[in-house]
């Protein structure tokens, strides 16, 4: 009891209504209000509009994130907090760096060396599991099974697979990642987004349901739409 006191006491708490400073842009709004006309109703929308925060909030679901989402959706905080805390994908523990690598140390990928390459990992970026670099550029996480134990041991980072993965492979993964102006968090949330908006349309490119005539147009198509797997050695 005392255990789950002390976990509901470390749950950052909702802003105050008045205080609530709204960040979505305008994409994100119409991307919102785009999903919607597609669902009975707004809680089917709390997935990707959970989505659409980690993006717009810079990969962190933040209090604020949490509570901009609910107030969209017309739902109440705890409702919408309680969905983004179930799924591991919603990052609701703490801010993460530009480009998350999740290590995975499942049955295949231990066998295949996944210790030693977490622990290249965290000797490399000076972090532990769950840490972020003082740069904020990596942070570096544990993940169960990521389903393609045939290219084990692997890692992902953004919306791709790495793998198999050895000392060598890392260190240029690290330096490309390094490089790249673009958030992989930001991306993998974005590619989720427009994975949801494009199932909506028809192979024939119309929407599967009419929207509302206020609705605005789905944005651009997106960068990528499915987790790729890049062989890295
Ligand atoms: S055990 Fe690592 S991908 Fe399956």
């Amino acid at each position: 009891m005392s255990e789950l006191i002390q976990l509901g006491a470390s749950r950052p708490k909702a802003p105050k209504p008045e205080d609530l400073k709204l960040q979505f842009s305008d994409t994100a709004v119409a991307e919102l209000e785009a999903l919607l006309t597609h669902y009975p109703d707004s809680k089917s929308g709390i997935l990707p509009g959970l989505w659409i925060a980690q993006r717009e909030y810079g990969g962190y679901l933040s209090p604020e994130a949490i509570a901009e989402t609910a107030f969209r959706l017309g739902r109440s905080y705890a409702e919408v907090e309680g969905v983004a805390t179930f799924y591991s994908m919603y990052n609701t523990a703490h801010k993460v760096g530009k480009h998350m690598i999740e290590v995975c140390t499942c049955l295949t990928c231990q066998v295949c060396g996944a210790y030693p390459v977490a622990e290249y990992l965290k000797k490399k970026l000076g972090v532990d599991f769950g840490g972020t670099t003082e740069d904020g550029m990596f942070t570096l996480h544990e993940v169960e099974c990521l389903n393609a134990c045939d290219r084990a041991p692997l890692i992902q980072v953004g919306d791709q697979y790495y793998g198999p993965v050895n000392e060598k492979s890392l260190d240029e993964l690290l330096e490309k990642l390094a490089k790249q102006d673009e958030s992989t968090v930001i991306q993998m949330a974005d590619s989720i987004v427009q994975v949801h908006l494009a199932s909506f349309e028809k192979p024939g490119g119309q929407p599967a349901t009419k929207p509302k005539p206020a609705a605005p147009a789905p944005p651009a198509a997106p960068t990528s739409t499915r987790i790729r797997v890049e062989e890295t050695s």
